[in-house]
C-alpha cells in the first residue's frame, strides 16, 4: 500500500471514530451562488450529507494488513464550515459576536456602525486563529490637516505599525488650489481619484516637466525632485487624489517646502542667492503655505524652453486610457516601470471584483502591498503563517497593508462592483497564485498532501486566473482559465 493510501486510511478511522458513520465532505462541491454570500450563519453545514470524497474513491479501501502510523503522522481534516461572512453591508440589525454556537451577544457598550462594518472582527470565521499585525485603516480615522483651498490626512507607521515600506496621503485640491513646491525624501507616486491634477517638476539635470493627470491617472517622482500640484478646472470641484510614498515612516508634515525654506533664510543671503535686489523678496510669505487657493493653470503653463530640455520619461501615465485585461471574475491594470518608466520605487495593479467573485489566493514574493479600496465591500484574510489568520472587511476609503509572503485574497461581498488598487515598492509587480502553484506540481504531490483524488486536479489553473469567481455552481468550475 503506498504511502497516501496509508494516510488516507487513517483519516477515514479517525473521521469514523470521532464524527460517526456520516463523514463530511473534506472539500465540499455544492457552493452557494454569488447572492447567498449574505446568507445567515445557519447555512454553515450545506455539505453535512454529502459522502465524503476520499470514502467514494475506490483506491482507499482500508487494507487490515497494513497497520496504522502513528497518530502524529496525520491530522483530521479542516472544517466543513464554509465560514460566509457573518453579515454584509446591507444588514441593519444589532450586530452580535455570535457564529453558530460560539460567542455571545454584545450586552456592554457597542459601536453599532463600526461593528456593522467589521463583520470579520466581532464574528470571525472560525479558520481565524492567533494575530496577525492590524491589516485595516481607515483615512476615516486619520486627523485631517484643513487649508484653504483643500486639505491633507495621512496614513504612516503612526497609524498602521506593520505598513513599514508605505505610507499614504489623501489630498483634496478645490479648482485652482496649489500642493506648493516642495520635495522629500521619499519617492512621490499618485492616482487621481477625481478631477485633473497639474504637475510640474525639474530635476538634477536641470530637466523640466508640466503634465496634467485626469481621474485614474498617475504620477511619479522620484526622491528628492523638486515638484508641485495644482487643480484644474477641468471639473468645477477640483480634484482629490491619493499619494503612496516608498517609506513608511514618511510623514507628509515633514516635507521640505520652498515658502517654508525661505522664510528662514537671511534675507541678505536670499538676494546674494539670486543676485537680486533684497527688495524683490519683500513680500514672500512669512511661513509655509502647503496648501493655498489660486488661479486656474492656463494654457501658457507648458515647462519653460531650457538648455536640458524637457525629462526623458514623463512624470505622468495615462492609466486611465490604458485598456484593462478582462477577466472572468473582474479585470485588471498593471502598471509599473516597464510601462511607465520612471516608476522605479513603485507598482500598481488596479483591479475590478464583480460581485461574488475573488481575487484569487496569492501573495507577493518579496514586497508589501499597500491596499486602497476606492468603492465597493471586500473580505480579506491575511495568512502569516504559523497557524495565523485573520480576517479584514474593507470598503471605499480604507486601506489595507499585506506582508510580503503572507498569502490572502480579495473577496467582493458586496452587491457592486469592488475596485481597489495594490500598490508597491517596487520596479516589477510580481505575485505568486497559489492555484497555479498546485497544477504545476506533480499530482501525485498535491493527491498526497492534500488528500484529494486525482479527477479533481482539474480545478487547479495552470494560468493565472487573478480574479476567479463567482463561485462554482454544482461542482462546475466557473470562471477558471483551465489549461
Ligand atoms: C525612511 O525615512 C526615515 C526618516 O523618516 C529614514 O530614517 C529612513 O532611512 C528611510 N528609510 C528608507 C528605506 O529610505
Ligand atoms: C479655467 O481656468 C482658466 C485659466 O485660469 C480660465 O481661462 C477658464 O475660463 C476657466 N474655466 C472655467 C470653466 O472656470
Ligand atoms: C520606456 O523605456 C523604453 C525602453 O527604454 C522605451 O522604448 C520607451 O519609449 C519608454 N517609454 C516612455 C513612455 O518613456
Ligand atoms: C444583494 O442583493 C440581494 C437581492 O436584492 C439582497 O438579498 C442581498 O442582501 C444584497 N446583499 C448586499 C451585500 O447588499
Ligand atoms: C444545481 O443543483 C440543484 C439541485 O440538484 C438544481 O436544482 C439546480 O438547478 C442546479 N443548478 C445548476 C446551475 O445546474
Ligand atoms: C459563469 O458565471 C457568469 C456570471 O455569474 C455567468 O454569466 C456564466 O453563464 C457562467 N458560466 C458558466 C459556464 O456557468
Amino acid at each position: 500500500m503506498s504511502l497516501r493510501n496509508l494516510f488516507i486510511s487513517v483519516t477515514c478511522a479517525l473521521l469514523l471514530a470521532s464524527r460517526g458513520a456520516a463523514a463530511p465532505a473534506a472539500s465540499s462541491v455544492v457552493s452557494p451562488s454569488a447572492s447567498s454570500v449574505a446568507a445567515p450563519l445557519s447555512a454553515s453545514s450545506p455539505a453535512a450529507s454529502s459522502p465524503s470524497p476520499a470514502l467514494s474513491s475506490s483506491e482507499t479501501e482500508p487494507s487490515s494488513t497494513v497497520s496504522a502510523p502513528p497518530v502524529s503522522e496525520t491530522v483530521a481534516p479542516a472544517s466543513d464550515d464554509p465560514n460566509y461572512v457573518a453579515w454584509t453591508s446591507d444588514y441593519t440589525g444589532t450586530p452580535e459576536a455570535i457564529r453558530d454556537s460560539l460567542g455571545g451577544t454584545v450586552i456592554g457598550p457597542q459601536n453599532v456602525p463600526l461593528d456593522l462594518e467589521n463583520p470579520d472582527l466581532l464574528a470571525p470565521p472560525t479558520t481565524d486563529n492567533g494575530l496577525v499585525a492590524n491589516a485595516k485603516w481607515p483615512f476615516s480615522l486619520s486627523h485631517n490637516r484643513l487649508q484653504t483651498g483643500g486639505w491633507a490626512r495621512q496614513q504612516n507607521v503612526d497609524q498602521l505599525p506593520a505598513a513599514t515600506e508605505l505610507a499614504g496621503v489623501d489630498m483634496r485640491l478645490e479648482a485652482g488650489a496649489i500642493r506648493e513646491l516642495h520635495w522629500h525624501t521619499a519617492s512621490e507616486w499618485a492616482y487621481v481619484t477625481r478631477g485633473s491634477v497639474q504637475v510640474t517638476a525639474v530635476n538634477q539635470l536641470g530637466q523640466n516637466f508640466v503634465g496634467t493627470a485626469n481621474k485614474g491617472d498617475l504620477w511619479f517622482f522620484p526622491a528628492g525632485v523638486p515638484h508641485s500640484l495644482q487643480a484644474t478646472n477641468a471639473t468645477e470641484d477640483g480634484a482629490e487624489f491619493l499619494l503612496v510614498f516608498d517609506n513608511g515612516t514618511f510623514d507628509e508634515d515633514g516635507t521640505f517646502l520652498i515658502t517654508d525654506w525661505l522664510a528662514h533664510t537671511p534675507k541678505e543671503v536670499i538676494a546674494k542667492n539670486f543676485q537680486a535686489p533684497i527688495s524683490v523678496f519683500n513680500e514672500i510669505p512669512g511661513e509655509e503655505l502647503y496648501i493655498f487657493p489660486a488661479a486656474s493653470p492656463g494654457p501658457d503653463s507648458d515647462a519653460p524652453a531650457g538648455p536640458y530640455g524637457t525629462v526623458p520619461s514623463p512624470y505622468t501615465f495615462a492609466m486611465s486610457q490604458m485598456s484593462a485585461t478582462e477577466l472572468s471574475g473582474g479585470s485588471v491594470k498593471i502598471v509599473d516601470s516597464h510601462v511607465f518608466n520612471i516608476s522605479k520605487t513603485t507598482a500598481v495593479a488596479e483591479v475590478t471584483v464583480n460581485p461574488g467573485a475573488m481575487r484569487e489566493l496569492h501573495w507577493h514574493p518579496t514586497q508589501d502591498e499597500w491596499t486602497y479600496f476606492l468603492e465597493g465591500n471586500a473580505r480579506v484574510t491575511v495568512f502569516a503563517s504559523s497557524g495565523n489568520a485573520n480576517t479584514f472587511d474593507y470598503q471605499g476609503g480604507d486601506i489595507a497593508y499585506i506582508p510580503a509572503a503572507n498569502g490572502h485574497y480579495v473577496e467582493n461581498i458586496g452587491n457592486t462592483t469592488l475596485r481597489y488598487l495594490e500598490v508597491f515598492k517596487t520596479a516589477t509587480f510580481q505575485d505568486v497564485s497559489l492555484s497555479q502553484w498546485l497544477a504545476l506540481t506533480p499530482p501525485a504531490m498535491i493527491e498526497a498532501t492534500l488528500n484529494i483524488n486525482a479527477e479533481d486536479l482539474k480545478y487547479f489553473s495552470k494560468t493565472k486566473s487573478i480574479v476567479i469567481g463567482p463561485a462554482p455552481v454544482n461542482g462546475t468550475a466557473n470562471g477558471t482559465t483551465a489549461a
